[in-house]
């Protein structure tokens, strides 16, 4: 027999699995897909109402009318989030369940990390045999989106944007840049779409692909299959990305389809983030910015040296992040590492006098199960990459002043 997970009130893995839970055992329906509809109800409920009660003291059947009712108004506000006439396939009864739940939370508060948090869950329980689909925390992407600062008019990308954390941060730093996420999985991107239209960012253009596929197997996979492509379909003039960012999927096969496409790959066995990381060289235009996150061993083990050496004759280096191990926990205690850096024009042999900034953080703001930690006022997360910041900003200025 299966044991019913304790649902804790106020930790949001434990409140995904709950829904994920109730939805299975009172629906044959698919979890991800009724899961996505009522935390979009739930959205589009908080929008309007101040309270934070869910579908409160519905009947059963009451309750499917307003999730439906609450769906329909979420698909005239955010269009393109939701099937045309998307409903709930839950009955009243699973509904109320599911909304007991939620009740007493508000997604749309500190920014979103509640609902970041449920979707990944949803993610990666979708994806599972997938490995390495876990999204970046959001003050690790804040920081490292304030270290590159895209700019007004400069093209952004992250070619696996997952839940979208990037592009919304990129926005809101700048809100006039041209942002794009691709992603391969559609779940992730219908994800992505909901974070992007709650937090009011319309502008951001996701589409589906396989950002690996390259150019050079355009004729073998179909016309639109490569990101190159669908870009010069929507920008003609497309010539590379002024800025990357991106936390590509770290493992999984990668299987001889590339194998041969790719520099890095070429005698060696490699995995999915090293593909990403010649990829994101190649989409950038020259003195594009660079910030990737990749596993530690990359940076450090004497296997990967090559790696490094192909990315320094590409890459001015300005500095790499060592993020701490609980940064992707509760779904991965894998150390991993911000690389950052500038495209150069050419790739180049001698570069022996160029400093890299190196910091290891030590507050990795979560705990070793995973939870959020705040500093003792209660307010922002305990951490300590801020600090890292300005010393990066210096570092870009004198390294685009170079390259
Ligand atoms: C580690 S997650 C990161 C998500 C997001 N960048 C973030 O930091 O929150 C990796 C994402 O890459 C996507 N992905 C994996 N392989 C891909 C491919 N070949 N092309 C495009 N996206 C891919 C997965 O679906 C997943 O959403």
């Amino acid at each position: 027999m299966t044991r019913r997970h304790g649902f804790r009130r106020g930790d949001w893995e434990s409140a995904a699995v709950r829904l994920d839970e109730i939805i299975c055992a009172h629906s044959g329906e698919d979890p991800f897909e009724e899961a996505l509809k009522l935390l979009v109800a739930k959205l589009a409920h908080e929008m309007d109402a101040p309270a934070t009660v869910f579908l409160a003291r519905r009947r059963d059947d009451a309750a499917v009318g307003e999730v439906n009712r609450l769906l329909r108004a979420a698909g005239e506000r955010w269009r393109g989030v939701l099937e045309p006439g998307a409903a709930t396939r839950l009955n009243g009864p699973t509904l109320m369940r599911c909304a007991s739940v939620l009740d007493g939370v508000r997604l749309l508060e500190n920014d979103m990390v509640g609902l970041d948090a449920i979707f990944e869950f949803m993610v990666t329980k979708a994806a599972k045999g997938q490995k390495g689909q876990y999204f970046t925390p959001r003050h690790v992407i804040g920081e490292v989106v304030a270290m590159v600062r895209p700019a007004a008019g400069e093209c952004v990308v992250d070619p696996a944007c997952g839940s979208g954390g990037f592009l919304r941060h990129a926005l809101r730093q700048s809100p006039q840049c041209s942002v794009w996420g691709f992603d391969q999985d559609s779940r992730a991107l219908r994800v992505a779409r909901v974070m992007l239209a709650a937090s009011g960012q319309t502008t951001a253009r996701l589409m589906r692909v396989d950002s690996l596929r390259r150019p050079e197997r355009r004729r073998r996979a179909g016309p639109a299959s490569v990101l190159e492509d669908l870009m010069r379909a929507q920008e003609p003039e497309f010539r590379g990305f002024d800025v990357v960012l991106t936390n590509p999927p770290f493992a999984g096969d990668v299987g001889s389809e590339y194998a041969d496409s790719y520099e890095l790959a070429r005698g060696h066995t490699v995995e999915r983030d090293v593909l990403f990381l010649e990829r994101c060289v190649e989409i950038l235009k020259p003195q594009g910015r660079l910030a990737i996150v990749l596993p530690h061993n990359k940076v450090g083990a004497e296997r990967w040296a090559y790696l490094r050496s192909w990315l320094l004759e590409r890459v001015a280096l300005v500095a790499v992040l060592g993020l701490g191990r609980n940064t992707f926990r509760p779904h991965t205690s894998q150390k991993a590492c911000v690389v950052i850096g500038c495209k150069r024009p050419k790739p180049m042999r001698h570069f022996c006098d160029e400093e890299i900034l190196f910091f290891i953080s030590e507050r990795d703001g979560k705990d070793h199960r995973g939870r959020l930690v705040y500093a003792p006022d209660g307010g922002a997360i305990d951490h300590d990459l801020a600090q890292a910041t300005p010393l990066v900003r210096r570092r870009f200025e004198l390294v685009q002043g170079k390259v």
